[in-house]
């Protein structure tokens, strides 16, 4: 795919904005649209644990913000985990909304190789798939 390369990169260098003081765990998530451009967020912690929002969620958010709705990608990164870093059970769902059964989760650690899944493969038996806009 075109692109794969810039949108690791990219998951890569966003993950120093992360906002994790608590967890010391920070992530980057680049989302490659249909159209080719890439959109990116971090994790953002807060005192108040559950309000967290995962990197992934960041990136999703912003690029709908941005009036994008239909990816064909996404690259989660964490510089601190000795381990490739998969989308939380929370995050999956959310990126079912917005990405096809085919899409394409890449996620890496530290050494920064990214591993390669199908949204359907880290996400099966999506439950009310259809009622999707
Ligand atoms: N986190 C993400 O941002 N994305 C993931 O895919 C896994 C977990 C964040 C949430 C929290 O800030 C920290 O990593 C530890 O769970």
């Amino acid at each position: 795919m075109e692109n794969l390369q810039e949108l690791f990169d990219k998951a890569v260098k966003v993950s120093e904005n992360s906002y994790a003081p608590y967890s010391n765990f920070h992530v980057g998530a680049a989302v490659l649209y249909n159209d080719g451009s890439i959109e990116t967020g971090v994790n953002v912690e807060n005192r108040s644990y559950g309000l967290t929002n995962c990197a992934e969620r960041s990136a999703l958010f912003s690029a709908v913000s941005k009036g994008k709705k239909d990816f064909k990608a996404v690259a989660i990164y964490c510089k601190d985990a000795d381990y490739p870093v998969p989308p939380c059970g929370a995050c999956r769902q959310v990126l079912s909304e917005f990405m096809d059964k085919k899409a394409l989760v890449y996620f890496a650690g530290k050494d920064k190789k990214f591993k390669k899944y199908l949204m359907e493969e880290i996400y099966p038996l999506d439950a009310l798939h259809e009622l999707r806009s």
